[in-house]
């Protein structure tokens, strides 16, 4: 029988840019590109960070969760000049859910629409998945947006979904969004 578990590349490459697996490396240019800025994280579920311990902390779980398989994680960073400019997951859970962030020098040019393909053609060649999906704040415009122009459907607002601690103390509400295959993967 095929393996129908998820099986992730290590590594992506894109007309512009190259995603490829955490290492313990990256924590210092995670903490500069991203994870301090309170505008990036404003709709995450997690707080900005505070200093280098917290991004370390971050890649050990993203290198523990690829091992365990609980999710994928894959940093983005631009082929020309090789600069890291976000992140991108996938998650094995009703199919495949996905998260996704850019440095905010980033925003508005296509960077994350070039990723999120790459990562949702990969996902629907796990034979088991037949549904790629995300969750968003309902006041992340920009990420809304994103998922729209990128096929996504809207299905509805989750309520009380997810806590973006940097919003409210309160789980937010959360449109759902997912692009689905009719198909069986052919081999
Ligand atoms: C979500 C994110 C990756 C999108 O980046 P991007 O693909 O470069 O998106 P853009 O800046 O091109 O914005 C996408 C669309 O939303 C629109 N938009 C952006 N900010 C907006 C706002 N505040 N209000 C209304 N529309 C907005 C843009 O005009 C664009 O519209 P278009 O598709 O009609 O041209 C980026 O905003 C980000 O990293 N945000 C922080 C992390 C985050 O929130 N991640 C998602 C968690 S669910």
């Amino acid at each position: 029988m095929r393996e129908s578990r998820a099986i992730p590349p290590e590594s992506f490459a894109t007309a512009r840019l190259v995603l490829r697996e955490a290492r313990p490396e990256d924590a210092p240019l995670i903490f500069a590109a991203y994870a301090q800025d309170p505008e990036v994280t404003r709709y995450l579920t997690f707080r900005p960070h505070r200093d280098l311990k917290d991004a370390h902390e971050a890649v050990r779980r993203f290198i523990e969760n690829w091992r365990s398989g609980k999710s994928f994680c894959w940093l983005i960073f631009r082929r020309d000049p090789g600069d890291l400019i976000g992140a991108i997951s996938a998650r094995p859970d009703q199919g495949m859910n996905l998260g996704y962030l850019l440095a905010r020098p980033f925003w508005g040019q296509d960077f994350m629409s070039e990723a999120l393909e790459a990562i949702v053609e990969w996902a629907f060649t796990v034979p088991s998945v037949f549904r790629v999906w995300a969750v968003c704040d309902v006041e992340n415009a920009a990420s809304a947006r994103l998922l729209e122009r990128n096929g996504f459907h809207q299905e509805g607002v989750l309520k009380k979904w997810s806590l973006h601690p940097n919003v409210s103390d309160i789980p937010r509400d959360c449109y759902c969004y997912a692009r689905t295959r009719a198909k069986r993967v052919q081999f």
